[in-house]
């Protein structure tokens, strides 16, 4: 028997089906500038303007977009992000990341207004939120991603940003890309910016002084629990596969100084980085896709070689599930 509720939830959800197919630009633009005014009033909430030195601003911020935040819930599984060039996007160079590489590392270190501003983009055809920010450009440097002080105009760009800007998708209206707009880079933040990169050594991974790993940021810290027992087996397994990307020559390509200006970068030096990517790192050696040569071209692993990338690839996997289990279970038994 069909109950009557259940007919009646059944036209309610057509009506909602038609209303959103046959909306008006007008409408869709409301709805859309509803929906990011939410994520942008949260993040405001969450991270709002401070001191850029400002470590438990950050830490707080961080731990509220890993989590069940407005924003985490309109991030596809991978999204595109980088910075504005003032090009269209198909001709931009931008990097893929996960959900939780972009909402534990990359978002929090910018500080929000609170607002933000949804228009249509009639060049690239979809719509977008335009969302101020400032930089959080004085944290220690264990704390950012990588070293972005590789790279002189990228630095002084982050460091100038003014806003975000999210590229709609056209269906869900989830973040299909992500890019932060440069503002300008006055003579003393220029004097700064060559300190900066006259410093970096070239290392994306380091030790520090007490002998821990770092960038710490992506080995979950802060992120996952201290009293998660999988920490320190990311670490470790992390270094094992580490030595086999070397081997496999995965870093020819797949470092934020992108030598072979990939289009769309995917990044494997870090912890963090590979764990969101850990999926289709197996795939795709399993598959020989990678790696590839200059020309684009499969370009096969000695058998060894291969069986060793794939064993250090399937640890990894397995200690970042028992890791993310552990919080999950965490977290269902404090509910
Ligand atoms: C010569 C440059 C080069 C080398 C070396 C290389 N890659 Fe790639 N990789 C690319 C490019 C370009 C793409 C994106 C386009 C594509 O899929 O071909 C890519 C894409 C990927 C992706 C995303 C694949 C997907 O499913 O779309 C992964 C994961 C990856 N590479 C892993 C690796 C690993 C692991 C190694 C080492 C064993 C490696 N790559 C070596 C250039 C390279």
């Amino acid at each position: 028997m069909i109950r009557k509720s259940s007919v009646v939830a059944a036209v309610a959800l057509a009506a909602v089906a038609f209303a959103v197919l046959h909306e008006s630009p007008a409408a869709k633009l409301a709805r859309l500038q509803s929906r990011y005014g939410a994520v942008a009033a949260e993040l405001g909430a969450a991270c709002p303007y401070a001191a850029p030195e400002d470590r438990l601003a950050f830490d707080r911020c961080r731990k509220s977009l890993f989590g069940e935040s407005r924003l985490r819930a309109e991030l596809p599984e991978r999204m595109l992000w980088g910075r504005a060039r003032g090009k269209p996007l198909k001709d931009t160079p931008l990097t893929e990341f996960a959900p939780d590489v972009y909402a534990g590392l990359y978002a929090p270190l910018f500080m929000f207004e609170g607002r933000a501003e949804v228009s249509y983009d009639e060049g690239e055809r979809l719509y977008k939120a335009t969302l101020p920010v400032r930089f959080r450009n004085r944290l220690a440097p264990g704390l950012f991603p990588y070293p972005f002080w590789h790279d002189k105009t990228k630095w002084g760009a982050y460091q100038s940003a003014t806003a975000l800007v999210f590229y709609l998708r056209p269906g869900d209206g989830r973040i299909k890309a992500a890019q932060f707009q440069p503002g300008v880079v006055d003579a003393a933040l220029a004097a700064q910016v060559d300190s900066d990169v006259a410093a970096f050594d070239g290392q994306w991974l380091w030790t520090d002084a007490e002998g821990r790993t770092q960038p710490q940021v992506t080995l979950f810290d802060g992120l996952y629990d201290a009293a998660n027992p999988h920490l320190q087996q990311i670490d470790s397994r992390y270094r094992e596969l580490a030595l086999e990307l070397r081997e496999g020559e995965c870093n020819d390509c797949h470092v934020p100084r992108n030598p072979k200006k990939i289009e769309r970068l995917v990044l494997l030096q870090t912890p963090a980085h590979a764990a969101g990517e850990i999926k289709r790192i197996l795939r795709s050696v399993r598959s020989g896709e990678m790696p590839e040569d200059e020309n684009g071209h499969e370009k096969p692993l000695p058998p060894a070689v291969k069986a060793r990338l794939l064993a250090k690839a399937e640890a990894f996997d397995a200690v970042l599930s028992e890791a993310r289990a552990w919080e999950a279970n965490k977290a269902a038994t404090r509910r």
